[in-house]
């Protein structure tokens, strides 16, 4: 993870740096630095903890540059402390670097350097790097810092995003990226870097994104692509981005979270707008137009995803195999790439990733390439790796998320797959007209119903604040809400660290029953569908044991009202599209509970939004 941002051309780098590291804060905070040319000198300034603490730490000192590197860290080699925070400066003070990735082959590399007399002030394997570029820069008489950190790339096993400065060549940045994404904002006669687009957007929206092993040298009005292997220049493929800065703002809110989980009616009607026809209602999804033919021919689909994501696979798996009769498998990406799973030409993979970032699932889709199946994506970061890198795909169009916690991608995601589940009905005619039209007709009418269950934050603040001191917390749901409660369960736990968990209430007697007493609040999703009668016994269940029952209903359901303690009223839906309305209380429940216990609900600790490591 991490986040890199850089600068070359002739403004002051350091305010940009710095508000471009708190765009990217998302990606790991957990200490910060900067690199920046003052009086001639390579300056380094670095402070364990988030941004706004190197601001401090940087307020007295000369941060006048026009050029300068910049990195906010989530920490995997070497603890979170000054001396492992970025950027790195070689042994001999030629390089300074920030590095986002993982050197897999970082020991062999550090016992080679050792060997040449190379000592490490840090754990870190980015400051081995930085030193093994000094050493190839060295050893090939200080010709060349580009051909330096190009030799330096061949020798190095794992994942980079990296920008370089070099000493003696001080007008210049070197960047280069393999499997850590990397973009590079051309503005006139300078260039803005970063992990992604969102800390250039508001000074320029043509951007090359780099492919893996492609190597930038850049000076403020020269850019020159090659890649890791060959000394030939490539021609960028420069791209303009539509996202307003705007988006990225928190537009009154406390919290992103909270302004992401606000901005779903407009989400949820930007996923399907266009893709729904005004009068047939027939949906057509663009992206996966060309490849339709192999799809509808597929045995069936495999579904890999992380986190949040992969809740929302498990509604598509049941959306797919109930209306388009094609048998659907959930995995876990990091089980799967491991696991030698039996892949076929005939199957299809869908990926589904917010960030289209997550290294687990981009390994899985690789794999799942090789063996020759079709492999789509559901992303929302526009221009990610796993957009770039699957077959086809569609994009949730959820806009920028920046709360770590997901919420307005989830219920994109889910969106999107309930327009793909419909597709495919009707491609294999599985589906009747009378239950296609509902299900759709339902879809459109979800954004004003969120706005409905919004309406209802107060009531749901005040419930937040009865159970907030609880330590434990059991979700239980049926059918589609299954994958709701496990949602549920996951942001609690996410944002205000309480020990939750979530579980298919049908299976709640095979142990969780257990936990069951007059200190455990059970959140139960019963909205009014064909589990309901279940559930209600399930609740039943729960009550027999003095357990705290908090419902998520449908409105009007007098019946549960009477039986539990709390309820957060949902409007009445299909029940195909009830998770996109049930999920909403839930993280609604969980942002306050998390206020209420002075979380950071952002940036919850130990978390990153984009996770780029396995
Ligand atoms: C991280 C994030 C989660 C997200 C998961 C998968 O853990 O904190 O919110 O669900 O990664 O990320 P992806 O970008 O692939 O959806």
């Amino acid at each position: 993870m991490c986040g890199i941002v850089a600068y070359i051309g002739t403004k002051n780098a350091y305010p940009i740096l710095i508000k471009g590291l708190k765009r990217l804060e998302y990606r790991g905070y957990d200490s910060a630095g900067v690199a920046l040319k003052v009086n001639g000198n390579t300056e380094i300034y670095k402070k364990k903890g988030k941004v706004s603490e190197l601001e401090n730490f940087c307020a007295d000192k000369n941060t006048f540059s026009n050029i300068g590197i910049a990195h906010t860290r989530w920490a995997t080699h070497g603890e979170p402390n000054d001396i492992n925070a970025h950027p790195h400066r070689s042994m001999k003070g030629h390089f300074t670097i920030i590095h986002n990735g993982i050197i897999e082959n970082y020991e062999r590399l550090k016992k080679d350097l050792a060997a040449k007399n190379y000592s490490f002030y840090g754990e870190t394997d980015s400051e081995i790097l930085a030193n093994l570029i000094e050493y190839m820069y060295v050893e090939d008489g200080m010709r060349s810092a580009e051909v330096a950190v190009r030799m330096a790339l061949t020798r190095v096993v794992g994942a980079y995003g990296l920008v370089v400065m070099c000493n003696n060549e001080p007008n210049k940045l070197i960047a280069a990226r393999k499997s850590s994404p990397l973009a590079i904002g051309l503005g006139e006669g300078e260039y803005y870097l970063a992990s992604d687009a969102t800390p250039i957007v508001e000074y320029t929206r043509n951007v090359v994104y780099l492919n893996d092993s492609d190597v930038a040298i850049l000076t403020p009005d020269s850019f020159t692509l090659k890649t890791v292997q060959k000394d030939e220049e490539i021609t960028p493929d420069v791209q303009r981005i539509e996202m307003s800065v705007g988006e990225l703002e928190k537009n009154g809110f406390d919290h992103f979270m909270l302004k992401e989980i606000f901005d779903q009616p407009r989400t949820i009607a930007d996923s399907f707008r266009g893709r729904i026809h005004p009068e047939t209602k027939e949906v057509f999804l663009g992206g996966l137009n060309e490849v339709m033919p192999r799809i509808a021919e597929a045995k069936r689909i495999i579904i890999i995803a992380c986190g949040t994501s992969w809740h929302a696979a498990l509604i598509g798996e049941y959306l797919v195999e109930e209306y388009a009769q094609v048998p659907v498998e959930v995995e876990y990406a990091s089980e799967y790439r491991y696991r030698r799973p039996i892949i076929r030409e005939d199957d299809v993979v869908l990926a589904i990733s917010q960030s289209g970032e997550t290294a687990d699932t981009l390994a899985a889709i690789r794999l799942a390439k090789e063996k020759g199946a079709l492999v789509l994506g559901i992303c929302n970061v526009v221009g990610s790796s796993i957009a770039r890198e699957t077959h086809a795909g569609i994009y949730t169009h959820a806009g920028v998320e920046i709360g770590v916690a997901s919420t307005k991608a989830f219920t994109a995601q889910v969106t999107v797959l309930t327009l793909l589940a419909m597709r495919l009905a009707r491609v294999h005619k599985a589906i009747s007209d009378e239950r296609y039209y509902n299900v759709i007709n339902d879809l459109m009418a979800i954004p004003d119903k969120i706005n409905l269950v919004l309406e209802k934050h107060e009531q749901i603040k005040q419930i937040a604040e009865k159970y907030k001191d609880n330590d434990n917390a059991l979700y239980l749901g049926r059918g589609y809400l299954f994958p709701v409660a496990l949602e549920g369960a996951l942001k609690l736990k996410e944002i205000s660290y309480i020990h939750a968990e979530g579980y298919a209430a049908g299976e709640m007697k095979h142990g969780p029953i257990a936990l069951v007493d007059s200190n455990i609040p059970v959140v139960v999703v019963a909205a009014k569908d064909r589990y309901y009668e279940k559930v209600v016994s399930n609740i039943q269940e729960v009550k027999a044991r003095k357990g705290n029952i908090i419902a998520v209903v449908t409105e009007g359901d007098s019946l549960l009202r009477d039986m539990v303690e709390d309820i957060m009223e949902i409007p009445k839906s299909d029940e195909v599209v009830t998770p996109l309305l049930a999920v909403v209380p839930l993280q609604l429940f969980a942002y306050y509970i998390s206020v209420s216990r002075g979380c950071d609900v952002d940036q919850p600790r130990n978390l990153a939004k984009s996770v780029t490591v396995e």
